[in-house]
């Protein structure tokens, strides 16, 4: 059972594999934007894909949804807990604060404005399984195929 906690930092959620976008020894996978690749990662191998506080730093979400597609099993699923549009703004400040004054990183790409995910997710073929809303995120559960 593979199960890849995507944009992890160095914290992965546990039972999960870790993987973001910086080439640090402690990760088990890194996600090259560039490649649109997730180095050492096979093709079709992967159960689950859990991406939290994660969708909102993506530039082309359609080039890296495709991307996540190609990489889960025909049964695999996708986690995604994002803000919700309502709290938007509020975490734009946040994001301003942390990545651009607090705790500066400047390669991280922040989106200024809600973008609808789930018409991207269902564009590619993705099935909506479940959608809750706990305090300001969304939490919502994809499948690959039904
Ligand atoms: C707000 S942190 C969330 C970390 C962790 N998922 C959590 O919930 O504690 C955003 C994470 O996404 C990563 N990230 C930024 N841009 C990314 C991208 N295009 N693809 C994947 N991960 C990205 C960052 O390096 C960072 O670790």
């Amino acid at each position: 059972m593979l199960k890849i906690d995507f944009g992890s930092g160095y914290n992965a959620k546990p039972g999960y594999k870790t993987c973001d976008i910086t080439y640090a020894p402690f990760l088990d996978y890194v996600y090259d934007i560039e490649k649109n690749q997730i180095i050492g990662c096979e093709k079709k191998s992967v159960d689950e894909f859990y991406m939290r506080n994660v969708v909102h730093h993506i530039k082309d979400l359609q080039k890296c949804f495709s991307m996540i597609k190609e990489y889960l099993k025909d049964d695999g699923s996708l986690v995604i807990i994002d803000t919700q549009k309502e709290y938007f703004l509020q975490n734009v400040i946040l994001d301003i604060i942390w990545y651009r004054f607090v705790i500066p990183r400047y390669e991280i790409w922040f989106s200024k404005s809600y973008r609808d995910y789930g018409k991207v997710l269902t564009d590619l073929g993705f099935v909506k399984i479940n959608n809750q809303t706990i305090n300001e995120k969304e939490v919502s559960l994809w499948k690959k195929k039904l």
